[in-house]
């Protein structure tokens, strides 16, 4: 089969590589039918996350179609369509038992990461009954690839753990696919203004028309004055990192309310300053988190009565063939006005 392997930083191509096989018996097979590339692979592709090693098919999203399924596999057989998850978990240890599946003693993040993803004509899901969700028929798949992992994360460590309530005022700090899918997914507690922060103005546009009432360029105003003049003075409720710098870190802080919410979402490759010495007294709770995935299931149920449109994230679309321009155009994201890219098998 062909795929898209990772030979170090900067290096990457699109080559053949041997059908994967099930290894044990909770294992599924499943040939992919559309897949796409997230931020996380960008980071890969630069060198920033060291577990990915030379020879590594990567990619952590998708759907496609069971081809062999393992003979403890209960909940799939072949022909069955399935959303895969971007976390692998077997449901039966301590942290799955919490529902905290990203930290599965033996799963959590390891697609595309540890082991052989979704960028591929064909890929292994270990603990399949757990790992990935049937598909209806006539169900839009494209649209479901949003539910591997953007979606999730942006409600779970963004919205949920930042805590967003009816009336608050919340900032978003990153338009990207992760930070929109914050936008989108915050409008089910109805918060009262949403303040969305990036420098690509084609993104902030975008979130304009998701549903933000204020949008800031940080490369051209001033983001904490133009936050506080918006606020009278006060900050916001929540303060949602979706970039994964030190500058978008500490704008958070800046910008934090008395009593509010700091929820990081940015993967950080450095250290960051926590200035203490003004949140001391601020009763501010910052939270981290790798996606769960847990809530995958309600926002498969939001999607299916349209309360929440994923489809709004995808801009391009390639066959996977072309997967090598596709990360051309991704990695062009403000200049080709990119947002997620489909891939078809
Ligand atoms: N915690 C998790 O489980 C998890 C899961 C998936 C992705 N992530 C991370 O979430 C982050 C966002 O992902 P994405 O796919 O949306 O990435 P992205 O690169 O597409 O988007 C980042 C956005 O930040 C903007 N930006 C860059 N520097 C900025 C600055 N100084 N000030 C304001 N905005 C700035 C960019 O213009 C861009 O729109 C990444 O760090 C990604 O690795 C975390
Ligand atoms: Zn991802
Ligand atoms: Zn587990």
């Amino acid at each position: 089969m062909k795929a898209l392997v990772y030979h170090g930083p900067g290096k990457k191509s699109w080559e053949e590589k041997p059908k994967p096989l099930i290894k044990e018996s909770t294992d599924a097979i499943v040939k992919i039918l559309k897949t796409t590339i997230c931020g996380t692979d960008l980071h890969i592709m630069k060198g920033d996350v060291p577990t990915v090693t030379d020879g590594r098919i990567i990619g952590h999203e998708g759907v496609g179609v069971i081809d062999e399924a393992g003979s403890a596999v209960t909940n799939f057989k072949k022909g069955d369509h399935v959303l895969i998850s971007c976390i692998t978990s077997c449901g039966k240890c301590e942290y799955c038992k919490k529902a905290m599946y990203s930290h599965c003693e033996k799963g959590g993040w390891i697609l595309g990461n540890l082991i052989d993803g979704t960028q591929a004509e064909f890929v292994r899901i270990p603990y399949a009954d757990n790992s990935l969700y049937l598909i209806p028929a006539n169900a839009d798949e494209e649209a479901l690839v949003m539910l591997s992992d953007i979606l999730p994360t942006g409600f779970e460590c963004g919205v949920l753990n930042g805590q967003v309530k009816p009336g608050d005022t919340i900032a978003i700090v990153g338009a990207g696919p992760i930070g929109l899918a914050v936008l989108l997914t915050a409008q089910f507690y109805s918060p009262a203004e949403i303040i969305m922060i990036d420098q690509d103005d084609n993104r902030l546009n975008v979130a304009k028309t998701f549903g933000a009432t204020h949008t800031i360029n940080s490369a051209n105003e001033n983001a904490v004055e133009k936050v506080m003049s918006i606020t009278n003075g006060k900050g916001v409720d929540a303060a949602i990192e979706a970039v994964g710098l030190p500058a978008t870190f500490e704008l958070c802080a800046a910008i934090v309310d008395a009593g509010g919410h700091i929820a990081n979402i940015g993967v950080h490759g450095k250290s960051v300053t926590l200035h203490l010495e003004t949140l001391w007294s601020k009763n501010i709770t910052i939270t981290t988190r790798l996606v769960d995935t847990v809530s995958t299931p309600m926002l498969f149920k939001n999607f299916q009565s349209h309360k929440l449109d994923p489809k709004k994230l995808i801009t391009h679309h390639f066959k996977l063939d072309d997967i090598v321009k596709a990360y051309e155009t991704f990695e062009n994201a403000a200049k080709e006005k990119a947002l997620k890219v489909i891939l078809t098998n």
